[in-house]
């Protein structure tokens, strides 16, 4: 048995569960979980912003070791260690084919599928001692790496790192300025400061999280942004900041849409502005990820002492402490929460 932290109700506290997960076929590989992050994209769910069906195991931050593998699993074996990723690619897609796997076509993550009757969000649900995934979902890496920074590679790392590498491409010395330093944000200042942007203006409302930008590679901490930069990143998923981006970026330059807003928000731009500077807006799914290349690849630069990931660690809580860890991001305290669920 299985025991699952399962969101019943949007709004209300999660519940404790016990799953039978039944033994991988096909292509399912089933990973006992060593940790899992707690992040925004959980908490859009949890309070209803986003439309899941229910009952949920949340959690889509994830790392642990596998422990069975389908019949057809072929790049993994039990005893790995694996991250795992929230938008499993189908590898047959056109744009699985065009080597873009975050905006593959063919991906069932977006349904949720329910395992024993649950669903786990993002065909992960890593608010659990286990998952059952499909193997293009769990990306072998090193296991060196400690099970907190794993789980972080699988969403917020990958995102922001991703974000900067990837979607948007900076250059050593150009300009950034990240809206939101949460544990996306903080992600999005490891990777401007790993690409040698400057300056790196971090902006957050929360004294704690400049303070932490500022430690992080950031070179200047705002309340409320200000100025223009050839980049400019929103970690928040909030109209009112999604607004600002245009005005945030020098002639030419880009604002990269990464945090997700609730179902629904609509912004207003000023469409002039955008021609007549020739500004560009990038929308930005997981870090424009692929996932059996970036996981290892950032973990590399982790262990290569390139990328100070465990320095993104906040909170450890238990399984039990998935309400907490949720709380932690309304209230914006700490940096990532991570569930330390089992022992290596
Ligand atoms: N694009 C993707 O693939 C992707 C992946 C992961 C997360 N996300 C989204 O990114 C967003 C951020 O996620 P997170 O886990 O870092 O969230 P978080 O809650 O940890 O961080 C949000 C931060 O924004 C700050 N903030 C809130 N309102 C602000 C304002 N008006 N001005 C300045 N700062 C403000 C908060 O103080 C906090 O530090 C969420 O919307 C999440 O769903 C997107
Ligand atoms: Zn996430
Ligand atoms: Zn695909």
């Amino acid at each position: 048995m299985t025991r699952a932290r399962v969101l019943e109700r949007p709004g209300a506290p999660l519940a404790d569960a016990e799953l039978h997960l039944p033994e991988p076929t096909g292509d399912q590989v089933r990973v006992r979980l060593l940790a899992s992050g707690v992040c925004h994209s959980d908490l859009h769910a949890a309070d209803g912003e986003w439309t899941v069906p229910l009952p949920l195991v949340l959690g889509h931050e994830g790392a642990g070791v596998v422990e069975a593998v389908g019949p057809q699993v072929r790049d993994v074996r039990p005893g790995d260690r694996v991250v795992l990723s929230w938008y499993a690619p189908c590898r047959r897609c056109a744009q699985c084919a065009a080597g873009r796997a975050w905006l593959c076509t063919g991906t069932h993550a977006l349904e949720h599928p329910a395992v024993a009757g649950v669903h786990a969000y993002l065909g992960l649900g890593t608010f659990a001692e286990a998952a059952l995934v499909p193997e293009s979902a769990a990306i072998p890496i090193d296991p060196a790496v400690p099970a907190a920074v794993a789980a972080l590679i699988g969403c917020a790392v990958a995102t922001g790192v991703g974000a900067v590498t990837n979607t948007a491409d900076v250059r050593p010395g150009e300009s950034a300025i990240v809206v939101g330093c949460g544990g996306v944000g903080q992600a999005i200042v490891l990777g401007l400061a790993l690409a040698g942007a400057h300056p790196i203006v971090a902006v957050d409302l929360s004294p704690e999280r400049r303070e932490q930008a500022l430690a992080l590679g950031a070179t200047e901490a705002l309340e409320a942004p200000e100025g223009q930069y050839d980049h400019a990143f929103e970690a928040i998923g909030r109209a009112e900041t999604i607004e600002q981006l245009p005005g945030l970026i020098a002639r030419g330059g880009q604002a990269v849409l990464v945090g997700m807003p609730a179902e629904g928000v609509t912004v207003r731009l000023d469409p002039f502005d955008l021609a007549d500077q020739g500004k560009r807006l990038l929308g930005c799914n997981y870090g424009s990820t692929v996932p059996s290349v970036d996981f290892p690849r950032l973990a590399r630069l982790y262990l290569a002492g390139r990328l100070p990931l465990d320095r993104l660690v906040g909170r450890r809580r238990g399984l039990d402490g998935a309400d907490a860890g949720l709380q932690d991001l309304r209230d914006a305290v700490g940096l990532r929460t991570v569930l330390e669920i089992a022992d290596a």
